[in-house]
């Protein structure tokens, strides 16, 4: 089932665009009275921050939809595989820790042989008893390089052809979205946005291009990518300072990127099956120090000597991401998509149980979802509205 099937079967659906393109507050205002007050979110706890952690309806001027959010949820509590994946070759980018590595232990339990990257593979500490190739997504130089280095690799040339190719190498990018003195507009501020989107957006577009005509082309062929729950955040009701479109947006397109790519590829009558992971808070170094990429000067510690707002913020997304899920959850994810025999284009990572984290301010994503639908252009609402 699409996702699209699958909101129409749970009775949600897109409304259809107004035709006098007005506001009709005589109908809002009805809906409005047949609201169900959205379960599980806090009212009103908005911090001005810059992340937009803990901003709710407050910040949507208190309104709320009849909607609630209701991932698909992964991996799943029932799971049957439905392709064993014995033998088969995976190929994952960023696997020398968190996500990926966790994914690559995950994917070697169930008998696949993996290769994975790290832009420095001799300087990983307490490296991984699988092949590391060096990659650095944003430099085309190093994707053009990998395709032959991967291609005369011993384990690929023994198997011929990549069956599971995993897109997940990627870094934070913060700084404010107004450049603050004294960030240096060109070499700071652009600069680091554009190693930002080449990083999490046009890399892995690259890699993914280039890597085609090694994809396992007939039966079984999976291409996955990591975005991130935050790919389907847009901002648009967060108050206080911005310091993380960059990463977003760029997730978002990567999302896109993705669902574009099945389409075109099913279309053509391609084996080759596109997903994406979007995962939650996960509990990883993705935050740390100076891993990120930072769009203003920061010291060696990865703080800022002058914006306090900065430090604010990245101090709640680094609680956040110290209380996230483990990573361990995520591999599991990329599992289960892996054993699909027709897997879903789009699925979250997280635990039903614990949908979020549970402490460090992380009741953030599913408020903010809510509150940006209630001011989208094409909001969801139920299908009797
Ligand atoms: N942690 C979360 O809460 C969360 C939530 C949603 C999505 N994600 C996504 O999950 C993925 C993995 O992140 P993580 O949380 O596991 O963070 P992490 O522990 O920092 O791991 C990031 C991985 O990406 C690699 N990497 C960094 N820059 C790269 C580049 N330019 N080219 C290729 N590889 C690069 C790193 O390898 P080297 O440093 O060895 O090169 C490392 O293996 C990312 O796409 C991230 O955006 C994370």
């Amino acid at each position: 089932m699409t996702d699209t099937e699958n909101r129409k079967s749970k009775g949600a659906k897109v409304s259809a665009p107004d035709s006098a393109n007005e506001p009709d507050s005589a109908n809002e205002k009805e809906r409005v009275t047949r609201r169900k007050l959205v379960t599980g979110v806090a009212a009103g706890a908005a911090a001005t921050t810059l992340t937009g952690v803990g901003a709710s309806a407050e910040a949507s001027g208190g309104r709320r939809r009849s909607v609630k959010v209701k991932p698909v949820y992964f991996p799943r509590r029932r799971h049957m595989p439905e392709v064993n994946l014995i033998g088969k070759l995976a190929v994952i980018t960023g696997a020398s820790r968190g996500i990926g590595r966790a994914t690559a232990e995950a994917l070697i339990a169930k008998g696949v042989r993996v290769i994975g990257t790290s832009r420095n593979p001799a300087g990983v500490p307490n490296p991984p008893a699988f092949p590391m190739l060096p990659l650095d997504v944003a430099d085309s130089a190093s994707v053009a390089a990998f395709v032959p280095a991967l291609a005369s690799h011993p384990t690929f040339q023994q198997h011929g052809q990549i069956d599971i190719l995993i897109n997940n190498g990627a870094r934070f990018i913060f700084g404010q979205i107004i450049p603050q003195p004294p960030t240096d507009f060109v070499n700071d501020y652009l600069a680091n946005r554009d190693l930002g989107v080449r990083t999490v957006y046009t890399g892995h577009v690259m890699l993914t291009t280039a890597l085609l005509p090694l994809m396992a082309q007939a039966n079984y062929s999976r291409i996955i990518f990591t975005a991130s729950a935050a790919s389907y955040w847009n901002g648009s009701t967060v108050f206080g300072q911005s310091g993380l479109d960059v990463y977003y947006s760029a997730k978002a397109a990567l999302r896109i990127y993705a669902n574009h790519l099945d389409t075109t590829l099913r279309g053509a009558g391609s084996p080759i099956k596109v997903s994406t992971v979007s995962p939650y808070t996960i509990n990883t170094g993705l935050a740390d120090g100076l891993n990120p990429i930072y769009t203003q000067p920061m010291n060696a510690q990865g703080l800022s000597d002058f914006d306090p707002i900065l430090n604010a913020g990245l101090e709640q997304v680094r609680a956040s991401i110290a209380n996230g899920l483990p990573a361990s959850l995520v591999g599991d994810a990329f599992v289960q998509l892996a054993e699909m025999a027709d897997p879903r284009q789009n699925v979250v990572a997280a635990s039903r149980r614990r949908r979020l984290a549970e402490a460090g301010g992380n009741e953030l994503i599913e408020p903010q979802y809510v509150d940006e639908n209630a001011v989208s252009a094409m909001p969801l609402v139920a299908a009797d509205d």
